[in-house]
């Protein structure tokens, strides 16, 4: 039996599409448990760059079996587009399937998520306005509609029409904003449902048996440990739990299953949207490994704030998600800066912090407390062996290693699939 899980261990973006598709050669199963067409996964294959937004990064292997889970709510217009353009590029995609219990994404969750942002002014939470939020709140509301539900039109059309009385309520009284048709979105639908029912399936009984018969069984997370429900900066956060907790919940596999627990992170740090960002360099410095580092989003295109790497966040993530591996990414990135700063602690009204503090309002204006250390020149995005890498590299790694307490098993030192230095 093999369980794998890989998580963010930042803010997302920290390149664990990458490291999916490395691994996800030798899966069996490549499974999405949380989040939806909100992620960003780049990939890229013999020079040929995919962002994949809803459907797992495995998908591109074209073996094994690729899975939308449970905890995943789905937009089956923007799955069908992935599907579609990747089917042009000549990709396989036979291989991917849904569980009939993630929620469908509707129009309304879309045009919601939309007027709520507009309508919240500075206390914005900077979502990507894909409808996401609006999608899993009707899921905990009880009132979501899911892809089962895509096999049986009928009763499709009474939950649709229950949902939309509510919501064409919502947009007149409270957002002056237009209503939406029940017969529009019906016949939308329909359509999706036509082209998409044999790809519905019961998921969770097959996971886990695939887990009981021995097979590799990939489990891909989207976003990250910050921005985790319970965990992450509330209210900046998203949705849904991108910890490795979220597996057991979002597929229906026990945490018994599952053998090794990979968080990626990025050797400094970067965000998207709202939120407070105590190591943030708003500054030259800042713009450089922007520019350096392409750290614009892939589902957006926002420029993501960036900023050193904080391992007050970074030990948090590996006792949170009970890390049994860190994969170092984009260390390549930080090469030619003389001196480089990691966070190990804030300070927040006098009082020194090392782990992340729930007040949010307070960690906005908390001071980050730094450790120096050397950097390196040397280009290393062609070394294929730890020995090769500068020796400051080499003090960077092992003192990130020392204090995050769990074993840096790979360092990732360009995009491309082979651009990796194993260590253990
Ligand atoms: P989310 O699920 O949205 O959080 O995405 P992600 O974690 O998969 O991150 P993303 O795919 O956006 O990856 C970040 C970017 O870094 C992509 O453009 C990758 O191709 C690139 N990348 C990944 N690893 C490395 C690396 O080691 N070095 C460099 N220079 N780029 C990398």
């Amino acid at each position: 039996m093999a369980g794998y899980v890989v998580v963010g261990t930042q803010w997302g973006d920290e390149g664990k599409g990458k490291i999916i598709d490395v691994l996800g050669d030798r899966a069996d199963y490549v499974v999405r448990f949380q989040g939806g067409n909100n992620a960003g996964h780049t990939v890229v294959v013999n020079g040929e760059k995919f962002i994949l937004h809803l459907l797992p990064s495995g998908m591109l292997h074209g073996q094994g079996k690729c899975i939308i889970g449970p905890g995943v709510v789905v937009d089956p217009k923007v799955l069908l587009k992935e599907l579609d353009t990747l089917e042009a590029k000549g990709a396989k995609v036979d291989h991917l399937f849904i569980s009939d219990r993630a929620h469908l994404i509707m129009p309304y969750h879309i045009q919601l998520d939309i007027l709520k942002e507009e309508r919240s002014g500075d206390n914005k939470i900077g979502t990507t306005k894909r409808g996401i939020g609006p999608c899993y709140s009707d899921k905990f509301s009880r009132v979501g509609i899911r892809a089962v539900e895509l096999l049986d039109m009928e009763l499709f059309a009474k939950k649709l029409q229950m949902n939309l009385e509510e919501k064409n309520e919502l947009f007149t009284k409270i957002y002056d904003a237009p209503t939406m048709k029940f017969e529009d979105i019906f016949e939308e639908y329909r359509g999706y449902a036509e082209r998409l029912k044999h790809r519905i399936i019961d998921a969770t009984p097959e996971i886990n048996k695939a887990l009981d018969d021995d097979k590799f069984v990939l489990f891909e997370g989207a976003q990250a440990m910050m921005l985790d429900i319970n965990y992450g900066t509330y209210p900046y956060v998203t949705s849904s739990s991108p910890t490795s907790g979220g597996v057991t919940t979002g597929v229906g596999v026990s945490p018994r299953k599952i053998d090794r627990i990979i968080g990626v992170m990025k050797a400094y740090t970067t965000r998207v949207g709202e939120g407070p960002f105590v190591t943030e360099l708003n500054n030259d410095l800042g713009e450089k490994i922007r520019q350096i580092g392409g750290e614009f989003g892939a589902t957006t295109g926002r420029p993501r704030r960036c900023g050193w790497l904080d391992l007050v966040v970074g030990k948090y993530a590996v006792d949170i998600n009970g890390l049994t591996d860190v994969v170092i990414t984009k260390i390549d990135v930080l090469s030619g800066l003389d001196t480089l700063k990691i966070c190990t602690g804030y300070e927040i009204d006098g009082k020194v912090y090392t782990t992340v503090p729930a007040a949010t309002e307070k960690l906005a204006y908390a001071k980050p407390i730094y450790e120096e250390l050397p950097g390196w020149t040397e280009d290393i995005s062609n070394m294929k062996d730890y020995n090769e890498l500068p020796e400051n590299c080499k003090k960077y790694l092992a003192r990130v290693e020392e204090y995050l307490g769990c074993q840096i098993t790979v360092v990732s030192v360009g995009p491309d699939r082979s651009q990796n230095i194993f260590l253990k």
